[in-house]
């Protein structure tokens, strides 16, 4: 059985113009030790994904209305509150796109680290008050070692508004990864940075990634970095998973055509000087999304039936009607 199965999710907002399908039967795995990646336009649920398994979502407006996240074959969705709160940030850690202002500005980093190491970390049950505190700062400090900061007590006494954006995201993957979790969610974690640091954040990401021997969600629109970074893929359109599969063969022969459109998309090396390519037509509106496929009023090969029908996912890898069904 992989770490997380999700399956059928489907996460709704109840808003004064209407109700927001954001996920609408969300199914995919992550499996143990394995990195899989979530791409998708903007506004395609792929946030919405990772707040549902963690149970972040706002209530009201969102409600998590179907489906199951089975983590360590526990069911997320019907643990009781005080039980998902000791698997958050251990067991499950999560890391974001604006780490400074994931990271809380008035207290410390180290602070910060130790907070968390506190929270959960059993070594530190039969220590005195004092050696606790001692020895949850003493990991602090180590985890910032771990993710490559040089002076690792120095920042551990900065305030997150004294730190660089890749110091922050640094500082908030030794947060995530202090206690060791078994899946680490990311979130666009180097979006909101200059190119040169993205590509160091990835490289640590990796390498922490062998060392804990975690397993990751990788959230991104970057097709490049899930090449480069992970294992598998799944690839969303307005609220569902359209294609998934393995990176190999899903970038050798990628079957969905707005997969193929993403992929077009990436800017290559003799392409980089031309304007990046995009997917003609926008982001289908949640409320009312098209029938059918919800794809179909992008798609240069939508058929009759693409209109009426929604399609599954053919052998586990796409939903679209070109590869099933009747042709
Ligand atoms: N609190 C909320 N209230 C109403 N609608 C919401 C709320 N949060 C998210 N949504 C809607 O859910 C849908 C999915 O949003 P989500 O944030 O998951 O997109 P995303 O794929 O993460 O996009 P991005 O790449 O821009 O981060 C969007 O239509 C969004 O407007
Ligand atoms: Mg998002």
């Amino acid at each position: 059985m992989d770490l997380l199965e999700v399956k059928d999710l489907k996460t709704y907002f109840y808003t004064y113009e209407g109700t927001v399908k954001a996920l609408e039967g969300v199914s995919f795995s992550v499996g143990n030790r394995k990195t899989m990646g979530l791409v998708g336009e903007t506004g395609c649920g792929k946030s919405v994904t990772a707040l549902s398994i963690t149970r972040l979502i706002p209530d009201p407006p969102g409600k998590i209305i179907a489906g199951s996240v089975l983590f360590k074959k526990k069911d997320l969705l019907k643990v009781s509150d005080e039980e998902i709160r000791a698997i958050r940030g251990k067991d499950i850690s999560m890391i974001f796109q604006e780490p400074k202002s994931a990271l809380n500005p008035v207290y410390t980093i180290g602070d910060q680290i130790a907070e968390n190491v506190l929270l959960h970390d059993e070594d530190l049950k039969n220590l005195s008050k004092k050696e606790k505190k001692r020895e949850a700062w003493a990991k602090s400090i180590e985890a910032l070692r771990v993710v490559g900061i040089a002076e690792p007590e120095r920042i551990a006494r900065s305030y997150p508004h004294e730190l660089s954006g890749g110091m922050c995201q640094r500082s908030m993957i030794a947060l995530a990864m202090v206690c060791n979790p078994s899946l680490l969610i990311a979130d666009e974690p180097t979006t909101a940075l200059d190119v040169t640091i993205q590509a160091q954040i990835l490289e640590l990401m990796k390498d922490l990634i062998k060392k804990f021997d975690s397993s990751v969600l990788l959230i991104t629109h970057n097709l490049g970095v899930v090449a480069e970074t992970c294992d598998d893929v799944a690839v969303m359109y307005a609220g569902k998973i359209i294609e998934k599969g393995n990176v190999r063969e899903v970038f050798k022969e990628p079957l969905h055509p707005y997969t193929k459109g993403l992929m077009e998309a990436i800017p290559s090396v003799e392409k980089r000087k031309e304007a990046l390519k995009s997917i003609p037509g926008s982001v289908p509106n949640l409320i009312n999304p098209p029938s059918g496929c919800r794809f179909h009023p992008r798609c240069p090969y939508v058929k009759e039936i693409c209109k009426e029908k929604e399609p599954e996912l053919f052998d586990g890898r796409v939903a679209c009607w070109l590869y099933g069904g009747a042709r």
